[in-house]
C-alpha cells in the first residue's frame, strides 16, 4: 500500500472519548496540595485520569501510527518505565553506551503524550525538546522505541498487531510511595500534603494517568498476546540478568557475553541513578524539579513499609484485595533479596 493511501487509513480512528473536567480538582483542599493550572479531566468510558489539554488533543494519540520495527514501552507511571526504555534501547541499538550517555533517553526514546500534557506548549527550549511533538516522533528513524503511560483504549487501536509492546507493573504500594515522591519533586505540581492524604486521592482515582487497577488489568489480560511482553519491577530487582535475557528473546536480539556484561552494570541502580540523559539532569538544571530529590530515586521494593502506618496499610491491602478479587493477577510486595 503506498505510504499516503496507509496514513490517510490510520487517521481515521473514530474517538468514542470524552475528558470532562473534574470539579474538585479546581478548589480547595485539591487546590492547595497540587499546582495543576487547570485541574484535571476525567475520561469517559474508562474513567481514565489526565488534564483538559490532553482530552482536547487525545484523539491524535489513538490515530498515531505504530511501525512494525518500533518497540513500545507502555507503564503506569513508577513501574520502572525509565530502566525498561533505557534495556529496550540499548538493546536495540548494539548495546551502544557511549551513545546512551550523550543523547537523553526522552531523544531516544521519547514519551508519546508529553507534549499534550499541561505546560508543555509554555516549556523553555531545552525542555520543550525532551517533549518531542507526535510530528517529531512520526518522522523519527526506526526502529523507534516509544514511551506511554496510556491504557491501552487510547493508544492506536492496532498497536499489539502492528509491533512489539513491554509492558511493565509493579506492586501498588511502592508504585503509590515512589508516585507521591514524584509528585513532591515536581514543580508541577509540587505536592505539598502528607503520604497519608496522598494515598487517598491515590485510591480514589485523583490523580494523572489513573486509576491503577484497570490499566493494569486490560494489559494483564493481555499477556498472552505474541507481541506483548508483560514484566514486573520486582522480577527486574531479583534478577535483572533474566528479564534481560527474557526482553532480548522477545526482541530477537542475542547480544555477546561482553555486550551483556556492559548492559547490566550500564543498567544496575547506582550506574543509571548518576547517568545524566536517564535521570533527567536537564530538567532539573532547568528548574523544573524541586531541589530536594532525584528522579531516579530509591530503587528498592517493599520501600512502602517506611511510609504506610498499620491503620493505613490495611486500608490498602482491602483496596487491592477489592481490586483483584476477579483476577489471578497477583503482585510481590516484598523480595529477600534485591541489590
Ligand atoms: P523509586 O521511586 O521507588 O525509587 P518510572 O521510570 O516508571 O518513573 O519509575 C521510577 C522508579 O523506578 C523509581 O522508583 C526509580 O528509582 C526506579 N528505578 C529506575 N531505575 C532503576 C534501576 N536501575 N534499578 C531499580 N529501580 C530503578
Amino acid at each position: 500500500m503506498a505510504e499516503e493511501e496507509e496514513k490517510t487509513q490510520s487517521s481515521n480512528v473514530e474517538f468514542k472519548f470524552q475528558f470532562y473536567p473534574m470539579p474538585d480538582t479546581k478548589i480547595p483542599p485539591f487546590t492547595e496540595h497540587f499546582r495543576f493550572p487547570e485541574g484535571l479531566a476525567r475520561c469517559e468510558p474508562g474513567g481514565f485520569v489526565l488534564t483538559e489539554e490532553f482530552g482536547r488533543h487525545a484523539h491524535e494519540l489513538v490515530n498515531f501510527k505504530p511501525r512494525k520495527d518500533d518497540v513500545w514501552v507502555v507503564t503506569f507511571p513508577k513501574c520502572g518505565t525509565t530502566w525498561t526504555q533505557e534495556m529496550v534501547w540499548m538493546l536495540l541499538n548494539d548495546c551502544n553506551a557511549e551513545l546512551a550517555k550523550t543523547t537523553p533517553l526522552t531523544i531516544r526514546a521519547p514519551f508519546l503524550e508529553s507534549s499534550r500534557v499541561d505546560g508543555a506548549e509554555n516549556a523553555p527550549p531545552g525542555l520543550a525538546d525532551l517533549m518531542p511533538s507526535l510530528d517529531v516522533i512520526d518522522k523519527m528513524a526506526s526502529p523507534r522505541v516509544i514511551k506511554s503511560h496510556l491504557p491501552f483504549y487510547l493508544l492506536p487501536p492496532n498497536l499489539l498487531d502492528t509491533c512489539k509492546v513491554v509492558y511493565v507493573a509493579r506492586n501498588p504500594k511502592d508504585v503509590m510511595v515512589s508516585y507521591y515522591h514524584h509528585h513532591k519533586l515536581m514543580k508541577m505540581p509540587s505536592y505539598s500534603g502528607d503520604f497519608e492524604t496522598f494515598v487517598n486521592y491515590f485510591m480514589n482515582d485523583h490523580l494523572e494517568f489513573l486509576p491503577y487497577f484497570p490499566h493494569i488489568l486490560d494489559a494483564w489480560a493481555k499477556r498472552t498476546h505474541p507481541n506483548l511482553l508483560f514484566l514486573f519491577y520486582e522480577d527486574m530487582k531479583k534478577n535483572l540478568r533474566g528479564q534481560v535475557e527474557k526482553v532480548a528473546q522477545f526482541l530477537d536480539k542475542s547480544p555477546s557475553e561482553a555486550k551483556m556484561a556492559l548492559l547490566l552494570e550500564h543498567l544496575k541502580f547506582d550506574n543509571l541513578s548518576k547517568n545524566d540523559s536517564v535521570n533527567f539532569k536537564t530538567a532539573k538544571d532547568l528548574g523544573y524539579m524541586n531541589d530536594d530529590g532525584t528522579f531516579i530515586r530509591k530503587g528498592k521494593t517493599g520501600d512502602w513499609k517506611n511510609h504506610l502506618s498499620p491503620e493505613l496499610n490495611r486500608r490498602v491491602e482491602a483496596w487491592i484485595e477489592a481490586n483483584l478479587a476477579k483476577s489471578d493477577l497477583r503482585f510481590v510486595m516484598e523480595l529477600e533479596q534485591q541489590d
